[in-house]
């Protein structure tokens, strides 16, 4: 057992083996002590009231708007805006930016490995306004070339949409050379960071990014917290996405103003609680440091893809080496239906995912309909891994194969 797992209230008392990170991460105590102290102690709706326990929920919001806003390198606190998740940050950008910027005969490039939720939305974009997809296509192993970029992103290119790691095959996209090209072009480019921000430092500027949507719960925050970066310059500009309470500097029966970002984005009662634990996850991050999270996570992905590779009925998707996997591991085993194997493994105590993963285009592409998929974290362990892939060797007999 290494010294994170007792961090963990749900590995207490069990010997459950947790590779399903890239779908949602556990939470350390300290996040839920943070939630339990806002609860306690200042529990009322931000932004609103003139009472001392409303001020302090304000303080506790907007202080995790700063810590979130240096996490991920952005300029100014303002260029975060707090959402459910990385799926409502994009949708925010298409509804809002993409609505009201987009053209018939422009077009948005989409990389054939995102995630449906940097995908559907623009595709809803390019409907409403007769914009036209372009794909950027990837190798088998997932690298994108300079050459394909450079001939997909034109003069017409007006948004270039692009994960920064896989949730499929984990292999980490060069978007600071894609961004600059992009710009270079006049497109503006949309990052998906659910699966990169809780691995790696994540600089928003150095990356060249537009905009750069998260998820908390990937990053051992709480569920239904999740933020959205943009420039400021491109949240001034654009029109918000919900309109309601909260979001207004004044309203009169024949006319609205809204007001400045961030507020003009986050209509409604916020996820205040949330927010506070999506900060004592970072802050619990930035005591383990990125250093020691990246070496864990690439000496266990090591060890489990050599494993696998001692099994001839087992093919890995992704790059050859392991390094460049971000501890996403997807596989399949001769013979065996990919939710059959997460059915096997779940009877061993062992939590992977199996499916398309939300990539379908992705899948059709490496020419299967699904996949099983283990993704580790830094909390994860050596035993676990050899536990895993002695599991995965018995899955074909234990199907009577
Ligand atoms: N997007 C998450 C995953 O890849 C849910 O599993």
């Amino acid at each position: 057992m290494n010294s994170y797992r007792k961090d963990f209230p749900i590995f207490e008392g069990n010997n459950v083996c947790y590779f399903d990170n890239a779908a949602t991460s556990q939470r350390p105590k300290e996040v839920f002590e943070a939630m339990e102290k806002f609860n306690n102690e200042c529990n009322a709706n931000p932004l609103r009231g003139l009472y001392d326990w409303s001020v302090r929920a304000t303080e506790a919001y907007e202080n995790a708007r700063h810590t979130v806003a240096t996490f991920i390198g952005a300029k100014r606190d303002c260029e975060i805006v707090f959402t459910r998740n990385t799926t409502e940050s994009l949708n925010l950008v298409a509804y809002s930016y993409g609505l009201s910027k987009i053209h018939e005969g422009d077009e948005i490039v989409i990389s054939i490995m995102e995630h449906h939720s940097n995908q559907l939305p623009w595709r809803m974009v390019a409907e409403k306004t007769g914009a036209k997809i372009v794909w950027l296509e990837c190798t088998k192993e997932g690298k994108i070339t300079e050459e394909e970029y450079k001939s997909k992103i034109t003069d017409r290119t007006k948004i270039v949409a692009i994960t920064q790691v896989s949730n499929v095959l984990g292999i980490t996209n060069p978007v600071r050379a894609i961004a600059d090209y992009a710009h270079s072009k006049g497109a503006v480019v949309v990052v998906d960071g659910a699966q990169s921000t809780p691995h790696m430092p994540v600089n928003v500027q150095d990356m060249g990014a537009d905009f750069f949507a998260f998820s908390g719960h990937k990053l051992m925050a709480p569920m239904g917290i999740g933020a959205l970066y943009g420039r400021i310059e491109l949240l001034d500009e654009m029109p918000p996405f919900l309109t309601g309470g909260e979001m207004i500097e004044s309203v009169s029966r024949d006319s609205v103003t809204y007001a400045p970002v961030p507020e003009k984005f986050e209509a409604g009662t916020v996820n205040a609680m949330g927010a506070v634990g999506l900060e004592a996850a970072i802050k619990y991050i930035q005591s383990i440091g990125f250093d020691e999270i990246t070496e864990t996570e690439k000496r266990l992905t090591e060890r489990l893809i050599s494993k696998l590779h001692e099994l001839p009925e087992v093919t890995i998707y992704g790059p050859t080496d392991p390094d460049d996997h971000c501890g996403i591991v997807a596989f399949n085993i001769d013979g065996c239906h990919p939710h059959d194997v997460a059915s096997v493994l779940d009877s061993e105590h062992i939590c992977i995912r199996a499916g398309h993963h939300c990539a379908q285009p992705l899948l059709q592409y490496l020419g299967v309909s699904s996949t099983a998929r283990a993704s580790l974290y830094f909390y994860n362990t050596e035993e676990e891994v050899d536990r895993f892939a002695e599991a995965v060797s018995h899955v074909r007999g234990w199907m009577g194969y």
